[in-house]
């Protein structure tokens, strides 16, 4: 029976398809866009499918025969057509349903925070067995840096202390399969974080160290990095980051979830940059 992986061409996706096929499952992709380099780049044993959480109807080849699966909060899924998913969900046949998405408590009156909320609401008055999976700030988050590392060995960015406990993007995954996988995670909301907090001027030796080059860190004014992310990311992203660097211990804290549930420590940051040491050359 195929798990049905969405997000498959994303940064969790794709480590989490890897580790389910590496495991011997079937899985199914879903991408918008099979004929894309990232659908293409899937294992070739992956049975990758078309579909589009902005058009719900447009998901049930997708669903057919499938019991498990992983849904990642983007696009249409954190609008309206959340409850439309998850209702078809249920009504495929679908009885365990792993959740990325992200949850700050602090920030009621962020819109993007309400619709992740109205999921979660969605996802639990559901007759799903349910997981929810709301990790702390990706490691992968640092590849915004790789375009300037390649070009001038230099990351241009605010906050030098900014200190974060930034979590691979495989221990995301192997908790995303443990949920999909084993019994005993319904009900279970898993916050991954990696095994420590790095500052950021720390992850940029890291990431320097990972491809043997010193990278300058040229800190900016939360103005400077206003003016250079307009364009990278919404203005209420750029907020919201803006509004975190004030307390530079904000993602500092370390969760237990990875080593609780998949029995490793969680890869460090060190581990990330070697892994990703291309993506930065
Ligand atoms: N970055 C962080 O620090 C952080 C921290 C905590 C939580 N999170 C949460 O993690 C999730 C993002 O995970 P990620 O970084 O692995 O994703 P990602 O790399 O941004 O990839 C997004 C995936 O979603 C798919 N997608 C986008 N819109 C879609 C739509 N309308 N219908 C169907 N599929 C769609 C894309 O597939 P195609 O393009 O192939 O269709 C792609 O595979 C979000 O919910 C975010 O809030 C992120």
């Amino acid at each position: 029976m195929p798990i049905l992986v969405t997000g498959a061409t994303g940064t969790v996706g794709r480590a989490l398809v890897r580790q389910l096929v590496a495991a011997g499952h079937h899985v199914r992709a879903l991408t918008r866009d099979p004929a894309s380099a990232a659908a293409r780049a899937l294992p070739s044993s992956v049975e990758v499918v078309a579909g589009d959480f902005d058009d719900p109807a447009s998901l049930v080849p997708a669903l057919r025969g499938v019991t498990r699966m992983h849904l990642v909060a983007m696009g249409g899924v954190l609008g309206p057509a959340g409850a439309d998913v998850v209702a078809l969900a249920e009504e495929s046949g679908v009885r365990r349903l792993v959740h990325l998405g992200h949850d700050d408590a602090s920030r009621d009156d962020d819109p993007l925070e309400t619709s992740h909320r109205s999921l979660r609401r969605v996802i639990e008055g559901s007759s799903l067995e349910w997981t929810h999976l709301f990790p702390g700030e990706f490691a992968a988050n640092t590849l915004d840096w790789a375009a300037s590392i390649r070009a001038s060995h230099t990351v241009r960015a605010p906050f030098p202390d900014w200190n974060s406990a930034l979590v691979h993007e495989a221990d995301i995954a192997a908790v995303a399969a443990a949920a999909l996988l084993d019994d005993g995670h319904a009900g279970r909301v898993y916050m991954p974080t990696g095994p420590s907090a790095v500052r950021r001027t720390d992850a940029v030796r890291a990431i320097g160290a990972a491809i043997g080059r010193e990278i300058t860190f040229v800190p900016l004014s939360p103005d400077e990095a206003r003016a250079e992310w307009a364009g990278v990311h919404p203005p209420i992203v750029i907020d919201w980051f803006l509004e975190m660097g004030r307390n530079p211990d904000t993602n500092a804290w370390v969760s237990p979830d990875v080593p609780a549930v998949t029995g490793n420590p969680g890869r460090p940051f060190t581990g990330w940059a070697h892994d990703h040491a291309a993506d930065f050359h």
